[in-house]
């Protein structure tokens, strides 16, 4: 790691609060089973506007986090707040209703019903708004417009991400959780992901993003969290993170051998 000498390694978590956070989590413990915490007196807090990413190894528990975040799993310590109101205990419906909106990492669609229905799905919390709503989708994501009456099941694996997506955001939520939107798509749909993603960010809707790719993930967000066994491991701007020698050393194999190489190439040239 010779190569990344002198850069500004990244503050472990110290707990600086922003201002008015849309969403905050505190201290959560969350698990699945009896005594077993797979998060453990973990912290996140996204501001409005914000593209927060959350980063850390498989089965780090980052999917445990947003599930927790809204109301799939049970957290057992610490407190969720939405709008500086307390909603720990609400369920998902009411965490839906609140302005919260969840894409899962698998299984996101309704396969055996339309685009359009899907979509509708997403609103069954307001049905009178659907006209209003879907033509909005349609203008996001023109695609989809164009198919509206296929199934779901017979769309591709980057097709079914925009559907899961538009689903989430007809609602309208002030937050929107995003587990793995690139996941399993060829690079060329990945940065088409990041950048729609992004879009959506800058119409207002604070998105907190778990991504496998974490250096892409880190270009676009504002700030991230490292998260390592369940717990915090570092914090901050994504672009700083991305190179703390610490980050790329435990966690992005890849990007150390790039930084390395790009350092070696660096000092060959001042030779
Ligand atoms: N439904 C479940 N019941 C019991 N344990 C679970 C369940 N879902 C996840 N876990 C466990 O929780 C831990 C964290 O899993 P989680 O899916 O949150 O990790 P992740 O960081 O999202 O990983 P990945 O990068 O592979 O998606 C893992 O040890 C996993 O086995
Ligand atoms: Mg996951």
């Amino acid at each position: 790691m010779s190569g990344t000498a002198g850069t500004a390694p990244a503050a472990p978590r110290q707990g600086a609060a922003i201002a008015d956070p849309v969403l905050r989590a505190d201290g959560l413990d969350a698990g699945y089973l009896p005594g077993i915490n797979i998060l453990n007196n973990c912290s996140l807090e996204a501001g409005k506007g914000e593209l927060v990413g959350i980063i850390g190894p498989n089965g780090a528990g980052k999917s445990t986090l947003l599930k927790s975040l809204f109301g799939l799993v049970n957290i057992r310590k610490g407190s969720v707040t939405l709008n500086g109101r307390d909603v720990t205990a609400l369920k998902t419906n009411q965490l839906v209703r609140e302005g919260v909106g969840f894409v899962p990492q698998t299984n996101n669609v309704f396969p055996s019903l339309s685009i359009e229905e899907n979509l509708q799905m997403g609103l069954f919390l307001r049905p009178k708004q659907f006209a209003e709503r879907i033509e909005e989708m349609w203008e996001l994501f023109p695609m989809l417009a164009d198919r509206r009456r296929q199934l779901a099941g017979s769309l591709s694996g980057g097709e079914r991400q925009s559907v899961a997506m538009a689903r989430a955001l007809m609602m309208q939520p002030s937050v929107l959780l995003l587990d793995e939107p690139s996941a399993g798509l060829s690079p060329v749909r990945q940065d088409e992901t990041f950048i729609r993603t992004r879009q959506i960010n800058q119409t207002g809707v604070t998105i907190i993003m778990v991504e496998q790719n974490a250096r892409r993930c880190l270009q676009i967000c504002d700030r991230a969290y490292v998260l390592d066994q369940g717990t915090n491991a570092y914090e901050g701007p994504g672009r700083e993170l991305a190179n703390d020698p610490r980050v790329i050393e435990l966690y992005l194999g890849t990007l150390a051998a790039d930084v390395e190489g790009k350092a070696r190439a660096a000092a060959q040239d001042a030779d």
